[in-house]
């Protein structure tokens, strides 16, 4: 196959994440491409611009939540992208939920949530990555099949490039699949 190299760093792929925080007591939500686990462990990371107004929310706090919407959300999810809660607030663009375990909202119209407390910090050329200890997770009831979440159902948008995409087919399982390569 011929390999062309490319000028320009394609970003992605990624799942879409719209991460939520409280600041001054309000909920708020910016949407974040860069991120994922961080470990075997249950510890998720995103990375924020220092300047963003949900950063300082969850230094103060030292809470975020992890969203994952589903396609149908992908005007709200690129709006959240958009707009800073320094002029707008978005505190209603979704409805928020909180669980006893921790100070930050989280979305009830995502199908998967997770919230994070924040267990560590990695500065980056302008950007605070956040470590953060999962303590809760919800997902939609019709999210799932036989109590898992289930991919399909989740249905959560894709960043590659300059699109948004969505999964096409389940094409497989974790450590089961190499075990058909013959070598
Ligand atoms: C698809 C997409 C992915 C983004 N990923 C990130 C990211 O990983 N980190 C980040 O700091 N900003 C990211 N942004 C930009 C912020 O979401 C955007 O600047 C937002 O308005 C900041 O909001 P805030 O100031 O209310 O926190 C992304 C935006 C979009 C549309």
């Amino acid at each position: 196959m011929e390999k062309i190299k490319l000028e320009n760093l394609p970003v992605g792929p990624f799942p879409g994440m719209i991460v939520g925080a409280l600041r001054n007591k309000k909920p708020t939500y910016t949407t974040v491409g860069a991120g994922g686990c961080a470990c075997l462990e249950p510890v998720l990371c995103v990375s924020l611009k220092n300047t963003h107004y949900i950063t300082e929310g969850i230094r103060q706090t030292g809470y975020f939540s992890v969203n994952i919407p589903a396609t149908e959300w992908v005007r709200e999810m690129d709006y959240c992208g958009m707009v800073s809660g320094h002029q707008v607030d978005k505190s209603t663009v979704f409805t928020s939920f909180f669980d006893p375990a921790g100070a930050a909202p989280l979305i009830s119209e995502c199908s998967l949530n997770f919230l994070c407390r924040v267990c560590d910090t990695k500065e980056i050329r302008g950007f605070t990555m956040f470590f953060g200890d999962v303590t809760a997770v919800y997902a939609n009831a019709d999210a799932l099949t036989a109590g898992r979440p289930d991919p399909l159902k989740i249905d959560p948008i894709i960043l590659l490039g300059g699109s948004y995409c969505c999964l096409g087919q389940v094409i497989g399982q974790p450590f089961s699949e190499g075990k058909k390569l013959n070598r």
